[in-house]
């Protein structure tokens, strides 16, 4: 069989890259520079295959002007949101996710915000660093207790079962709005609510777990976080898209809500300046899935749907 081409458009870990020119040959974008659609479009002209991450669009307009001679789309992310499938699909491309080998890693950041927002970690840090660490009182630096809170998730799919599980190591009472109900041993004891009506205001702490669609797109709007508890946290580590940044702002102005945790922005790379004023704000760069292991098992998942595609079989992660 002859070696097929592959654009690889990020710097993947190096065990993928090194398995990546074992196998194919590759053209890497070893510097992660950003590729406007035009530039997509001319590469495609390149390759019978494209590794892209959640950072590269195809849109339907996109997808129409992609070569034929790319076949097939293996994207390094289990988000697809970037991804017009329908319209990939019309082109005679195929399209694969990498689920499953980022739960834990993204449930590790969502917790990580979520402590941290609550026990207002930035403003502590930031104190400390800065040499203002003046005084003690059992009044300073209060924040609001997780061990015996109530979670909400929205979104009990595989990342929101990872929170869920790691959540339960303190002590959190977990309830949860999916869009059909779990079977009850993998909701294990968490309860399930028919609608985000009911959820919302049981949801001492709120974390998102859900794709961003164009059902879901800015569903956290003003009336949403006005339905959560006076004083709640909210978390995002799934999608910029689902939330209305300037209601998440109003709600924090407010005080609606204690504090936020999030890795992920309407506009990203770079985030919303606006967001950055609010000491109880806890920020991260979109690094829910960023460990060694996961990165290698993402690209190796991305890489086996290659490799299963150009034997002539159905990838396993083919959407
Ligand atoms: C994903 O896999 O969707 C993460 O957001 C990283 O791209």
């Amino acid at each position: 069989m002859t070696r097929k081409a592959i654009w690889i458009t990020r710097r993947l870990s190096d065990a993928t890259l090194e398995r990546a020119q074992r196998d194919y040959d590759c053209i890497i974008n070893w510097d992660d520079t950003e590729h406007s659609a035009d530039q997509i479009v001319e590469m495609s002209a390149k390759v019978d295959a494209i590794i892209p991450c959640h950072s590269e669009h195809f849109s339907a307009e996109v997808a129409a002007r992609l070569d034929p001679r790319v076949k097939i789309i293996a994207n390094h992310s289990v988000g697809v949101d970037h991804c017009d499938i329908p319209a990939l699909n019309a082109q005679g491309i195929a399209v694969t996710n990498t689920p499953d080998v980022l739960n834990d890693a993204t449930a590790e950041i969502a917790m990580l915000l979520m402590l941290g927002a609550a026990r207002r970690a930035v403003e502590g840090d930031r104190i400390v660093r800065n040499g203002e660490w003046n005084f003690w009182s059992p009044a300073f630096m209060v924040g609001k207790q997780v061990t015996g809170a109530r979670l909400g998730i929205v979104g009990m799919g595989r990342v929101g079962r990872a929170m869920a599980e790691k959540a339960r190591g303190f002590g959190m009472d977990i309830h949860y709005h999916n869009r059909s109900r779990l079977p009850e041993d993998q909701e294990s004891g968490a309860t399930f609510h028919e609608t985000l009506d009911s959820l919302l205001p049981q949801a001492d702490f709120l974390s998102l777990h859900c794709p961003a669609t164009p059902e879901t797109a800015g569903f956290m709007n003003a009336e949403r976080f006005a339905q959560l508890p006076k004083d709640a946290v909210f978390i995002n580590t799934a999608r910029g898209a689902l939330v209305d940044e300037a209601a998440l702002i109003d709600a924090l102005e407010s005080g609606q809500l204690s504090a936020a945790g999030l890795d992920c922005f309407a506009k990203e790379p770079g985030g919303n300046p606006q967001l950055a004023k609010f000491e109880n704000v806890f920020m991260l760069p979109h690094i829910g899935s960023a460990t060694v292991a996961t990165r290698d098992a993402m690209g190796f998942r991305a890489l086996d749907n290659l490799d299963a595609f150009f034997s002539g079989k159905t990838p396993r992660d083919q959407l």
